[in-house]
């Protein structure tokens, strides 16, 4: 057996059994399997962009490897997490509505 080459019982990467899971998005909810980003989820619910750009342009994923923050989300109460780059986990609550932000003095 040469090196490219490794029983599928002995790969520390190889997929495994994911299951569903649900999260809420503004609302409403969302089912995916285990391992998929959050922004994976929205694709999945046929959702392409959940935010706007300062001029009103419709943004979502763009790279879809964590480089253009095209795809901040709320999750958890927690703003501007990259839906790229976040795992979903079952119960998390998304918002795509821009967080609040307190006016500095
Ligand atoms: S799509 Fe670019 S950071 Fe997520």
């Amino acid at each position: 057996m040469g090196p490219q080459r490794l029983p599928a019982t002995q790969d520390p990467v190889a997929p495994r059994d994911s299951g569903p899971l649900t999260i809420t998005v503004d609302g409403a909810e969302v089912t995916g399997q285990v391992g998929q980003t959050v922004a994976g989820l929205l694709l999945g619910a046929g959702r392409v962009s959940w935010r706007t750009s300062r001029t009103g342009r419709p943004r979502g994923v763009f790279c879809g490897i964590g480089v253009c923050f095209d795809c901040l989300v709320t999750i958890n109460d927690i703003p501007d997490v990259r839906a790229c780059q976040r795992r979903a986990t079952e119960g998390d609550v998304v918002s795509t509505e821009p967080p609040v932000r307190e006016a500095s003095a």
